[in-house]
C-alpha cells in the first residue's frame, strides 16, 4: 500500500493562541532543548501510555513509556516516578492517569446526577475533592469530564454524561475542569483535567455504545461542539478523542476535528489522547488495514498519545524512517505531551509527599458529598403531600434491591472506592430514626434485575405492618456505564411486579429512584405516591435521601434530560425543531380514539404518537419541593433592542408553600425564524435562589444579541434580526413568556 506524506497546515503553530510571556517562552525552550536530545525512540516512548497490568519498570527506566493509566499503589507510582527521573535517559517524569469521574475514594452522584443539581459551585468544589484525593496517592491526570451530549436514555454512558443540553453541560464541564486543574496546574493537588469523548460519541445510533454517528455540521456546531469549546477557553489541558465513528470516520483519524477545527480554529495546544485501543480498533472499523496504517492516521490526524495499544510503539519509527510519517508530527506530539509535565510541574516535583494531603473521606468532603446527593434528587411525583413524611409515622416499610446495598448506590466509574465508607438509605434511617420508628425492611427481589419472587411475601407483611412504604427502586450499577446500552429501560427484573403486589395493600408507596439513565416508568406511575429520583447518589446517598423524605431538606433538583414516557419515543429532548406539522393537543387523537376504517388523512394530524402522544413523562428541567413557587411580573428591559446591545429580563419568584426550598429559574428563548430553522426552546441562563415561605425575589438575567447566534448555513456565527420569545421559567414546558425583538 502506498502512503502519501501529508504535512497539515499546523505543525508550525505551536506557540498559536498560547500567551506568549517569558515564562511560556522559557517552557517551549525549555522543550526545545530536550526535543533536541531525544532519538526518535525515546519521542516515541513519550506518546505510549500503558495499562496498569502492562506496564513493566523496565520500560519506564529505558524511556519507552509516557504515561501510565490505572496504576493506583502510591507506592509502585512513587517508584515509577523515580526511575522516570532518575534513571530513564532524559529523566522526563510520567503522566499517571485514572479515571475520577465521579470521585476517587468520596464518592459523589453520577455525573448525570450532578448535572440535576444546576449547581455550578457544588460541583466545582467535588471535582477538587476527588483532585485532592486522587492526587494524594500520585496521579496526575484524570479522563474527565466526559461531555458529550446524550439524548438517548438507553446508552450506557449517558450516566457519564450532564444530559441533554450544550449550555448544561458545557456549565457543568468548566466547573468540573476548574474543579481538578485549580488555578494552578503546579500545586500539588491539582490533576489535569480531560474533555471526552471528542466529539458526538453520545450520538450513537440507537443508544448502542460505540455506535457509528451521523452529525452534520450545522448540528455538530450547535450542540456537540459547544462543551468542548468552553472546556478550551477555560483551559482544559487534554482532549480525548472518542471510539466511534462520524460521518465515516473514526474519531482517532478525523483530521477535520482534532485538527483543523480543535487545533486551527480554536488554537488549542493541549494533549490529545486515544481512547482505549482504538487507534487499534481502527482496523476493525474497516478503516485500516493494520497497526501500521492506523498508528499513521492516528498521528497525521493529530493524535499525541496511544492509550494502550501498542501501534506507535510498533510501526511510528518504521514510518519515519521510511518517510511514510514526517518527523515534525512526531516532534509535534511530543512537545504537546512535555508541555503538560512541565505545566504540571512534574520535572520539579514528580513525586506527592502524602502527608502534605488531607485524610480521604474526611468529614468535609463526607459533607461536601451529602449536600451534592442531596441537591442532585429530583422530585418527580408528590401526590396529596405524601413528602415529606410526617413526623408521627410510627412504622415505616422499606422496601427494594437498593434501600440498603452499599455498593450499587455508588454507580458507575468507581474503581477507588471503599464500600465501608457508603452510608445507605437504611444505614441513616436506623442511626437518625431507628429508636423513633419501627423499620420494617426486605429486600423484595435479591437485586434490581432479580424475577425470583421469593421475598414478596415478607415484603407485603412488611408493608402491611406499615402507615407508608419506601420502595428502593433502580438500577444496580453495573447495567448503566459503558457498553451497558439497555434496549428497554422500564425498571428491571419484577421491580414493576413487585410495586403492583404492594401498591395492592393500599398503603402510599414513595418510589425512590437510584438509577444511571432515566427509566421509564409508565407502568407504575399511577400505583406510586412519590418519586424521588436519586440517579446513583454515591458514598452519601443514605443520608441525603433520609434528610429529604423527612423534610429536613427541600428537594431542589431539575432534570438535565427528558424522561420519555415509552422507549419508542426516543429520541425526546427540549430543544427540537417545529416541524411544519407540530403537535397540538387539540388536534392529537389517540390510537383508541380513531374510528375503525377511517377514511385515510394526514391533515390535522402531527409530528405525535397515535399511542404515545407527543409529551414526554417529564419535561428537561422539571423538579418538585416541598413548597410551590409562583412566577410572576415578567419584565423586559426594552422590546426592541439593536444588534449587539444587552437586554435584561426580570421575573418575581415567591415562595408561597410552606418550606424553605431552592427554585433553579430557568431562561429560555426561541428564535421565531431565522435561516436555518431554530430549536423549539433553548436555555441560555439559570439561576439557584433559595426562598423562605411567603419570601419573593426578582430574579435578573441579561443577554446579548451574541446569547442568541447560531451557525447558519456557511457556518458561521450570526444573531440574524427578528423576533424572539423569552421564557423565565421552571423547566423547559411551563414559565412566564415575553417578547422583544432584534434589530439591525
Ligand atoms: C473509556 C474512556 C476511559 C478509558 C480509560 C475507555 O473505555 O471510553 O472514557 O477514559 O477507557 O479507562
Amino acid at each position: 500500500m502506498k502512503f502519501k506524506l501529508i504535512f497539515p497546515t499546523l505543525l508550525l503553530f505551536h506557540t498559536v493562541g498560547f500567551n506568549m510571556s517569558n515564562g511560556v517562552n522559557e517552557m517551549e525552550t525549555k522543550i526545545d532543548l530536550l526535543l533536541k536530545k531525544m532519538s526518535l525512540q525515546d519521542k516515541i516512548g513519550q506518546m505510549s501510555q500503558r495499562n496498569g497490568a502492562d506496564w513493566n519498570y523496565n520500560g519506564v527506566k529505558a524511556g519507552k513509556i509516557g504515561s501510565i493509566l490505572n496504576e493506583v499503589d502510591p507506592k509502585k507510582i512513587k517508584k515509577l516516578q523515580k526511575l522516570a527521573t532518575e534513571e530513564s535517559p532524559h529523566g522526563i517524569p510520567l503522566l499517571i492517569a485514572r479515571d475520577v469521574i465521579h470521585g476517587f475514594r468520596t464518592i459523589f452522584p453520577i455525573p448525570l446526577g450532578l448535572a440535576a443539581t444546576w449547581n455550578t459551585e457544588l460541583i466545582e468544589k467535588g471535582a477538587h475533592i476527588s483532585a485532592v484525593e486522587a492526587a494524594s496517592i500520585g496521579i496526575n491526570w484524570t479522563f474527565g469530564p466526559m461531555m458529550d451530549i446524550s439524548r438517548d436514555p438507553r446508552w450506557g454512558r449517558i450516566a457519564e454524561s450532564f444530559g441533554e443540553d450544550h449550555y448544561l453541560t458545557s456549565q457543568m464541564a468548566v466547573a468540573m475542569i476548574k474543579g481538578f486543574q485549580s488555578d494552578d496546574l503546579t500545586k500539588p493537588d491539582a490533576i489535569a483535567a480531560c474533555a471526552k469523548h471528542f466529539v458526538g460519541y453520545g450520538a450513537g445510533e440507537g443508544g448502542r455504545d460505540y455506535n457509528t454517528a451521523y452529525i452534520p455540521e450545522q448540528l455538530l456546531r450547535e450542540v456537540y461542539l459547544k462543551p468542548f469549546r468552553a472546556g478550551v477557553e477555560v483551559g482544559v489541558e487534554t482532549f480525548m478523542a472518542g471510539f466511534h465513528d462520524v460521518n465515516g470516520i473514526p474519531s482517532s483519524a478525523n483530521t477535520y476535528y482534532l485538527r483543523e477545527i480543535l487545533r486551527d480554529e480554536w488554537a488549542w495546544n493541549g494533549l490529545i489522547v486515544s481512547d482505549y485501543n482504538a487507534i487499534n480498533e481502527m482496523i476493525v472499523h474497516g478503516y485500516c488495514v493494520d497497526g501500521k496504517d492506523a498508528a499513521q492516521k492516528a498521528l497525521i490526524a493529530g493524535i499525541d498519545m496511544e492509550m494502550a495499544s501498542g501501534d506507535y510503539e510498533n510501526y511510528l519509527e518504521d514510518l519515519v524512517e521510511t518517510r511514510e510519517l514526517d518527523i515534525n508530527l512526531i516532534n509535534e506530539a511530543v512537545r504537546n505531551i512535555l508541555r503538560l509535565k512541565f505545566k504540571l510541574g512534574l520535572f520539579e516535583n514528580p513525586i506527592v509527599n502524602a502527608d502534605q494531603f488531607p485524610k480521604m473521606v474526611n468529614e468535609d468532603y463526607l459533607k461536601m458529598a451529602k449536600q451534592t446527593a442531596i441537591q442532585s434528587v429530583v422530585m418527580l411525583k408528590n401526590e396529596k403531600n405524601t413528602l415529606p413524611l410526617s413526623k408521627n409515622i410510627k412504622n415505616i416499610a422499606v422496601i427494594g434491591p437498593l434501600a440498603d446495598d452499599p455498593f450499587e448506590q455508588l454507580g458507575t466509574w468507581t474503581f477507588d472506592k471503599n464500600i465501608e465508607d457508603t452510608q445507605t438509605p437504611m444505614d441513616a434511617l436506623n442511626e437518625v430514626y431507628g429508636n423513633d420508628l419501627n423499620i420494617h425492611y426486605s429486600k423484595g427481589l435479591a437485586t434490581s434485575r432479580s424475577t425470583d419472587d421469593t421475598y414478596f411475601k415478607e415484603a407485603i407483611q412488611a408493608a402491611e405492618k406499615s402507615e407508608v412504604v419506601l420502595f428502593f427502586a433502580g438500577e444496580e450499577a453495573i447495567i448503566t456505564g459503558e457498553a451497558h446500552s439497555r434496549a428497554n429501560i422500564n425498571l428491571p427484573g419484577a421491580q414493576e411486579e413487585l410495586i403492583e403486589r404492594l401498591s395492592e395493600t393500599g398503603k402510599p408507596i414513595v418510589l425512590i429512584v437510584m438509577a444511571g439513565r432515566p427509566l421509564t416508568m409508565g407502568n407504575i406511575l399511577d400505583k406510586i405516591d412519590a418519586i424521588l429520583y436519586s440517579f446513583h447518589p454515591g458514598t452519601m446517598g443514605g443520608p441525603a435521601i433520609v434528610d429529604l423524605l423527612f423534610g429536613n431538606e427541600s428537594p431542589s433538583g431539575k432534570l438535565p434530560v427528558t424522561f420519555p414516557k415509552v422507549v419508542g419515543q426516543i429520541p425526546m429532548y427540549y430543544n427540537n425543531k417545529n416541524t411544519g406539522r407540530p403537535p397540538n393537543k387539540d388536534n392529537f387523537v389517540h390510537i383508541d380514539d380513531i374510528p375503525v376504517r377511517a377514511w385515510q388523512t394526514s391533515l390535522g394530524n402531527e409530528t405525535h404518537y397515535i399511542d404515545a402522544g407527543y409529551k414526554p413523562q417529564f419535561p428537561f428541567g422539571f423538579g418538585l419541593s416541598y413548597t410551590k413557587f409562583s412566577y410572576s411580573n415578567l419584565t423586559l428591559s426594552d422590546s426592541v433592542i439593536r444588534m449587539g446591545e444587552d437586554i435584561t429580563i426580570s421575573a418575581v419568584i415567591k415562595n408561597t408553600g410552606h418550606a424553605e426550598a431552592v427554585e433553579v429559574v430557568q431562561l429560555y428563548t426561541r428564535d421565531l425564524v431565522a435561516s436555518i430553522t431554530p430549536p423549539v426552546k433553548e436555555l441560555k441562563r439559570f439561576k439557584r435562589i433559595q426562598l423562605k415561605p411567603g419570601e419573593s425575589k426578582t430574579v435578573q438575567f441579561t443577554l446579548n444579541t451574541g446569547d442568541l447566534a447560531f451557525y447558519n448555513q456557511e457556518m458561521e456565527l450570526v444573531t440574524e434580526p427578528g423576533t424572539f420569545h423569552i421564557w423565565i421559567a421552571p423547566d423547559s414546558d411551563n414559565g412566564l413568556q415575553g417578547k422583544f425583538e432584534v434589530k439591525k
